[in-house]
């Protein structure tokens, strides 16, 4: 890995800081920070980041084409976070499509991709990884799902700059490997650490609901559920996916 690395102290967010430095626009230029001020998660969430409680980190990557060659981009991420832990302290996480860590049926890390412009036929992508390592207790009360970070799972301190370059390495590998072949190479993984592999899932898609059992995901990173109906294939959205 030798593209740009930045530690910072506080900022609003590292993906907005990542968007905002084009001197870190290089293949795996990414940023840490020790807390964020106005940190983001999914579908407008916020995602609370207390001073040195957890991982906030951002790399950058440049793709050739349009967004359609980006699907299943945020699942190679979860991925790669979950290699990651197992090369740092043999923890055995899980992924909950599109891409929640969890750990002992609890979420642990939470990953937002963000895609900008392709005036020049590139997609250049944003991608956050917050992971929780020793979350204090107080402002913490205010999330609003059961969640859990490596100090409760482990119950032992955890070295957060090991960790650090740990995941930076596998992120930096496996972007790669995307870059050239796609999804395909991930999706036997994807599913060995699918959470719901073979359970019954019920899907909330706006007004209606489907129940099937979960099939895991195709080269496109849409989750397969296998329903009354025969197999269907969810993308993205607004979905999201519950324990029948
Ligand atoms: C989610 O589960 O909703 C995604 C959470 C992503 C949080 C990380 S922390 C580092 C990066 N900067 C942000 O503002 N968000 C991501």
């Amino acid at each position: 890995h030798n593209a740009p690395v930045q530690l910072l102290n506080v900022v609003d967010s590292t993906n907005t800081y990542l968007k905002n430095t084009s001197g870190l626009h290089k293949n795996g230029g990414c940023c840490l920070a020790e807390a964020q001020t106005a940190g983001r998660g999914r579908q407008g969430r916020r995602w609370i980041s207390p001073f040195g409680a957890s991982l906030y980190l951002s790399m950058y990557w440049g793709f050739q084409g349009g967004y359609q060659v980006l699907g299943g981009l945020s699942l190679v991420i979860g991925v790669a976070v979950v290699r990651a832990l197992k090369a740092f302290g043999g923890i055995s996480a899980q992924l909950k499509w599109p891409n929640d860590v969890y750990l002992n049926g609890k979420k642990l890390a939470g990953i937002l991709v963000e895609i900008e412009g392709q005036l020049d036929d590139v997609s250049h992508c944003y991608i956050g990884v917050g992971l929780n390592i020793q979350m204090p207790t107080d402002p913490a009360s205010a999330i609003d799902q059961p969640w859990t970070d490596l100090y409760t799972e482990m119950g032992s301190q955890v070295n957060r700059n090991q960790l650090a370059s740990t995941l930076l390495d596998h992120l930096y590998q496996l972007l790669h490997l995307f870059a050239e072949q796609g999804l395909t190479p991930f999706l036997k993984e994807w599913q060995a650490y699918n959470l719901f592999q073979d359970k019954w899932v019920k899907m909330l898609c706006g007004p209606k609901d489907f129940s099937g059992q979960c099939r895991g995901i195709n080269d496109q990173g849409a989750l397969l559920v296998e329903t009354g109906k025969g197999m269907q294939a969810f993308y993205g959205g607004e979905i999201s996916v519950r324990a029948h």
